[in-house]
C-alpha cells in the first residue's frame, strides 16, 4: 500500500492545519518543549478526548478478587498453570460503590515463573473460547461465540485463526502469561443492553453528551484487571501489556493512555476511534461509526460527523497519551475500513513526543519496514481484517524486544 498522505501534507492549502501537532498546547500558548510542560499537557488532551470522542471516563473504580480456582495446574501438558478468576467490579461515584458485578477473568502462568510479563486481553469471546476444552466455566448468557463450537468455526474462517484462541503453547514457552476476560460480561457490545450497565458506572456524571459509552467502560475495565494483577504477589513484579483486536484494539488504547501502570498496548486493527485519524480519514467515517454503534462512545462524538476538522483533537493525541510506553499497531493492507494510513499517519504525528521524552518512537519511513524494536511499531501485512497466521509472532517479536 501506498503511503497516500504524510503528516506534514495533511493541510496541502497551508491554512493552518486543522490537525494540530500533537506538540501544540490545546489552549493556543505554544508549543510544548520540555517533558515537563508535557506532563503539564496531558490533562487538557485527556479531557478534550473524553468530551469530544470517549465520554467521561468512570470516575473511580476498583476490583476485588472474590474467587480464585485452579483449573488446571499442568495445562498444555505441563507448560503453564490455567486459573479462574471471579472479581467484583464496582465503580465509585464520589466515594460511594456501585453495586459489583462479575468479571471472569482467565489466568495462564508459564510453569515455575514468577513476574512473568502479562498479556492482560479483552477478547471477543469469553473465556472458555481462549481457553478450550480446558475445563473454564462457562458462563449463561451470549457473546459472540457461545454456542457450539460451530460458531466458533465461522468466526475462524471470516476473522482468522487466532480470533477465538491466540497460540497459547508459543506465549507460555517464550514466558507470557496471559489474563483474558470478555469485556461483555460487564458492559455487553449491544447499544440496549449496554445502557444499564453504562448508565450504573457513570452514575453522578451529568447527562451532557459526554457520558461515557462502551468504549471509554471497556478502557476502564482493563484498570480493573490490572488491580487485581498487582495483588497478587506472582504478578508483582510483572509488566502488564494490555491486548485488544478491533473494537476492543480501541479501548486497549484508551485504557493504556489513562492508566499508566499499564506497560505498553497492542492494539491491533483498531481503526476508527482507536489508532487511526478522524481528520483526512479513508475507511469508516465518524458518521458511520456512530451511526452503527451508538453506544460504543459519548454522545457528543456524532456530532463530528461530516465536521472532523472541528474536533480540538485527535487520535494522535491518545497515541501520545501513551509514551513513552511502547506501542503496537497492527495492520492489514485490505483492511482499508480500519484505515492503515490513517493509523500510520497518527504514528507520525504522535511521534515528537517519544522523541521529547529521549525515546525513539517510530523508526520506520514506510507502512513496510516494521521494526518490533522501535516504541511505536507499526505492522501491517497482506489480507484484511481479523488475527492470522502473521500476526502472534508480531506480536511477540515486539513484546520479546521490550519486555523480556
Ligand atoms: C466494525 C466496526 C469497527 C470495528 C470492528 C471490529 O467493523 O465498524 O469500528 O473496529 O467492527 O471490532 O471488528
Amino acid at each position: 500500500m501506498r503511503l497516500t498522505m504524510a503528516w506534514a501534507e495533511l493541510d496541502p492549502s497551508g491554512r493552518p492545519s486543522a490537525t494540530p501537532p500533537v506538540l501544540s498546547a490545546l489552549d493556543g500558548s505554544g508549543t510544548v518543549q520540555s517533558a515537563a510542560a508535557w506532563q503539564d499537557q496531558r490533562p487538557a488532551i485527556r479531557q478534550a478526548l473524553e468530551e469530544t470522542v470517549y465520554g467521561t471516563m468512570p470516575p473511580g473504580g476498583e476490583a476485588r478478587l472474590v474467587e480464585r480456582r485452579v483449573v488446571d495446574d499442568a495445562y498444555l501438558d505441563g507448560l503453564a498453570v490455567l486459573e479462574d478468576w471471579d472479581i467484583a467490579v464496582t465503580a465509585i461515584h464520589h466515594g460511594q460503590a456501585s453495586a459489583p458485578a462479575l468479571l471472569r477473568m482467565a489466568v495462564m502462568i508459564p510453569a515455575g515463573q514468577m513476574d512473568a510479563p502479562v498479556i492482560l486481553m479483552e477478547t471477543f469471546c469469553r473465556n472458555h473460547n481462549t481457553f478450550p476444552d480446558a475445563g473454564l466455566s462457562r458462563p449463561e448468557g451470549e457473546g459472540m461465540c457461545d454456542g457450539d463450537g460451530v460458531v466458533s468455526g465461522i468466526m475462524g474462517y471470516v476473522f482468522g485463526r487466532y480470533i477465538t484462541t491466540p497460540p497459547l503453547e508459543e506465549i507460555a514457552r517464550r514466558g507470557y502469561a496471559i489474563a483474558a476476560f470478555h469485556p461483555g460480561d460487564i458492559v455487553p457490545d449491544d447499544a440496549a443492553r449496554a445502557q444499564a450497565a453504562l448508565d450504573e458506572i457513570a452514575a453522578g456524571l451529568p447527562d451532557d453528551g459526554a457520558r461515557p459509552g462502551a468504549i471509554a467502560a471497556w478502557g476502564w475495565l482493563f484498570s480493573r484487571a490490572v488491580d487485581v494483577l498487582e495483588a497478587d504477589d506472582r504478578f508483582s513484579g510483572s509488566d502488564i501489556i494490555s491486548w485488544g483486536h478491533s473494537r476492543y484494539g480501541k479501548a486497549a488504547l484508551v485504557g493504556t493512555a489513562w492508566d499508566e501502570r499499564i506497560d505498553g498496548v497492542i492494539a491491533h486493527q483498531s481503526g476508527t476511534g482507536g489508532a487511526a485519524l478522524n481528520k483526512a480519514k479513508r475507511g469508516e467515517s465518524v458518521g458511520e461509526i456512530t451511526r452503527s454503534y451508538p453506544h460504543w462512545f459519548a454522545g457528543n462524538y456524532a456530532a463530528y460527523a461530516g465536521r472532523e476538522d472541528a474536533l480540538p483533537v485527535d487520535q494522535h493525541h491518545l497515541l501520545a497519551l501513551i509514551a513513552p510506553r511502547p506501542v503496537f499497531l497492527g495492520n492489514a493492507r485490505r483492511d482499508v475500513w480500519s484505515d492503515p494510513s490513517g493509523t500510520f499517519i497518527a504514528a507520525q504525528g504522535a511521534d515528537p513526543v517519544w522523541e521529547l521524552l529521549g525515546r525513539q518512537g517510530l523508526d520506520q519511513e514506510t507502512l513496510a519496514s516494521f521494526d518490533p524494536q522501535a516504541d511505536i511499531s507499526f505492522f501491517i501485512r497482506p489480507g484484511t481484517h481479523g488475527i492470522t497466521e502473521e500476526d502472534w509472532p508480531a506480536f511477540l517479536d515486539f513484546l520479546d524486544a521490550h519486555f523480556r
